[in-house]
């Protein structure tokens, strides 16, 4: 007990963000994964968007599209109009390309692993990763712009990015329990969304400020370090 990760998990089953892609921690369903298909889209919508804007959307597409069957069988000059206004389009066609290989080589069903994940369009190792923790429970090592944040001040690794990933992914590696491994990587990304912030980071309440190397040395603002322009 009393690990990195239990203590960011006590607080996650607290404070965690309610998101329509989510099981949230509130509904007393711990240990339930969320459906495939919801964690698959708004990872995807995740990828160059915020939250914020993700939630409207998201929740629209289900709406129209309950399963990735029913994307599998939409059309794509469908697709494309209801994507409009989250940009970066070729999401939007990786998105439709991706159901139909769902729906025509696997049954609708995703495959459960980081590494065949990794196999379909639109997702590289970050989608692929963040899939296989949160819909399969897999130990896969996710790191976005907020874990970063979080594992560089906590070890105050001195790499500039984007070399400090790696150091980010061997932390992770490290931390991420075998249990909850999902709802770990999601706990990750709201504290650095809400408590970890860029500027003024709120030390005082968060769950794992005892072992932060930069709450210690009051450097919080130096982490991550950026590449000299
Ligand atoms: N950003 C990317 N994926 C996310 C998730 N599952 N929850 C919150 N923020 C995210």
């Amino acid at each position: 007990m009393d690990s990195f990760a239990d203590n960011l998990l006590i607080w996650y089953d607290r404070h965690a963000r309610t998101l329509p892609w989510r099981i949230s921690p509130a509904d007393g369903k711990l240990g339930v994964l969320p459906d495939p298909y919801h964690v698959w889209l708004s990872e995807v919508m995740l990828q160059q968007t915020t939250v914020a804007t993700v939630k409207a959307y998201f929740e629209k597409f289900v709406a129209r599209w309950p399963s990735v069957m029913d994307l599998a069988a939409a059309e794509t000059d469908d697709v494309m109009k209801e994507w409009a206004g989250l940009g970066y389009y070729s999401r939007a066609r990786n998105l439709k390309a991706c159901a139909d290989i769902i729906a025509a080589e696997h049954g609708g069903r995703f495959p459960q692993t980081q590494a065949e994940l990794l196999k379909l369009p639109g997702i590289g190792d970050y989608t692929s990763a963040a899939i296989a923790a949160i819909a399969f429970g897999e130990r896969a090592s996710v790191v976005d712009g907020n874990i970063e944040r979080v594992a560089t001040r906590q070890r105050e690794i001195e790499t500039p990015l984007p070399d400090a990933k790696k150091d980010c992914r061997a932390f992770m590696g490290e931390v991420t329990p075998a249990d909850r491994p999902g709802d770990f990587v999601q706990a990750m990304m709201d504290l650095g969304a809400t408590i970890c912030t860029p500027r003024n980071p709120s030390c005082v309440l968060c769950p794992v400020r005892y072992g932060c190397g930069a709450a210690k040395s009051g450097r919080q603002v130096e982490f991550p370090v950026k590449a000299p322009k």
